[in-house]
């Protein structure tokens, strides 16, 4: 939680979750704690078991009193949630989205930004091109799981899926936008990417929020691009983005192409953020089951989430050494790929410590 922690104190409740979850946070773990040696603060952990193996054994996701249970707690490291085991939706409604949605952490972040020496898959573009952020509105849209079926298994059936879009989750996470691109201080360019010429009423009440919050941010430069407009321009001309807010569905959908050009799941990091409350910080790929125990998955996103977590909790200086590190050692992977990096999941934790 961000609040004004003078003790430098701080309890992070950890879920390793599935698959490779656990190997990454280990190594995350592993930079946090050199972080915290280094610069004179304290990191507790608690490791909760909540995940797919827990699942199988108990029929249990997050139980309510659980999930009030983390609002203790200063920050929460995830690592990742899927089980091939369990069937799609269960764990990542009954654990991730819950979460997100329990501890109101309205503001799902995700920095875009290739560093020097990784690959992206855009010819001609390098480290200068690519180096934006979206703000992804992260507790409402279609992902309400609000709906229905009519005439459900018959010829005629319809199936209805809402997406609520409320005066006061978009203006909170358009205003968390605007505030968060003056305080970037790059290009001070605001795009916000929607679908105003089909979704005329939820992109509608998104467009006259986005025209309303500018007037008081006349420092700031808005922009507007359709979310397929939006998928066309990161490829061809990345560079025109500063930060992008958009809604829940397209900021998942536009921020795995994000997580593309800048080098892969390997290297993409995320927060989901309550400004007000407990923020939850993962990589943003999945748990990737056929590498699980292996050591040759990449733990820099991981490593990069851990980063951005002390970022929030005020450990800004931490946070910095810490993406320096992982930039440094970025050059020295031979890929950003599960087992062709050159080093084992465990070295690449070393070396970044080293970087330190
Ligand atoms: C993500 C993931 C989740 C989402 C899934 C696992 C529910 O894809 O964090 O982007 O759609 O938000
Ligand atoms: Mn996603």
């Amino acid at each position: 939680m961000k609040k004004s922690n003078s003790s430098r104190n701080y309890n992070i409740a950890v879920i390793g979750g599935d698959g490779t979850g656990p190997e990454v946070i280990r190594e995350s773990i592993k930079v946090m704690d050199a972080s915290a040696k280094k610069n004179a603060f304290k990191l507790n952990y608690t490791m909760l078991d909540y995940g797919g193996e827990r699942y199988l054994k108990s029929k249990k996701t997050i139980s309510d009193s659980e999930l009030n249970a983390l609002r203790k707690y200063d920050a929460i490291l995830l690592g990742a949630i899927g089980h091939p085991k369990v069937a799609p939706g269960i764990l990542e409604r009954g654990i991730l989205l819950k979460t997100r949605f329990g501890l109101d952490q309205y503001i799902n972040l995700r920095p875009v930004k290739l560093y020097p020496g990784v690959d992206t898959p855009l010819k001609d573009k390098g480290p200068k091109d690519i180096d934006f952020v979206v703000v992804r509105e992260n507790t409402e849209g279609l992902y309400v799981g609000e709906g229905k079926f009519i005439n459900k298994g018959k010829k005629n059936e319809i199936a209805l899926q809402v997406s609520r879009n409320s005066r006061k989750g978009v203006e909170r996470c358009i205003r968390y936008a605007f505030e968060f691109t003056r305080k970037r201080n790059k290009r001070k360019k605001l795009t916000l990417c929607a679908k105003t010429n089909v979704l005329t009423y939820a992109h509608d009440l998104w467009w006259r929020v986005f025209q309303e919050v500018a007037k008081e941010y006349k420092d700031v430069t808005t922009d507007y691009a359709h979310v397929d407009a939006t998928c066309m321009w990161m490829v061809k001309n990345p560079e025109w983005f500063d930060v992008i807010v958009t809604d829940n569905m397209f900021g998942d959908i536009i921020t795995d192409l994000g997580a593309m050009i800048q080098g892969g799941m390997g290297i993409a990091a995320g927060g989901n953020i309550n400004p007000e409350g407990v923020s939850m910080f993962e990589p943003i790929g999945g748990s990737a089951p056929k590498y699980t125990g292996l050591n040759v998955i990449n733990p820099l996103a991981a490593i990069a989430a851990g980063g951005m977590l002390l970022e929030e909790v005020g450990e800004s200086a931490a946070a910095q050494k810490i993406e320096k590190s992982v930039m440094q050692v970025c050059t020295k992977l031979k890929s950003m790929g599960a087992g062709k990096m050159g080093y084992s999941t465990t070295q690449v934790g070393d070396l970044v410590v080293k970087g330190l």
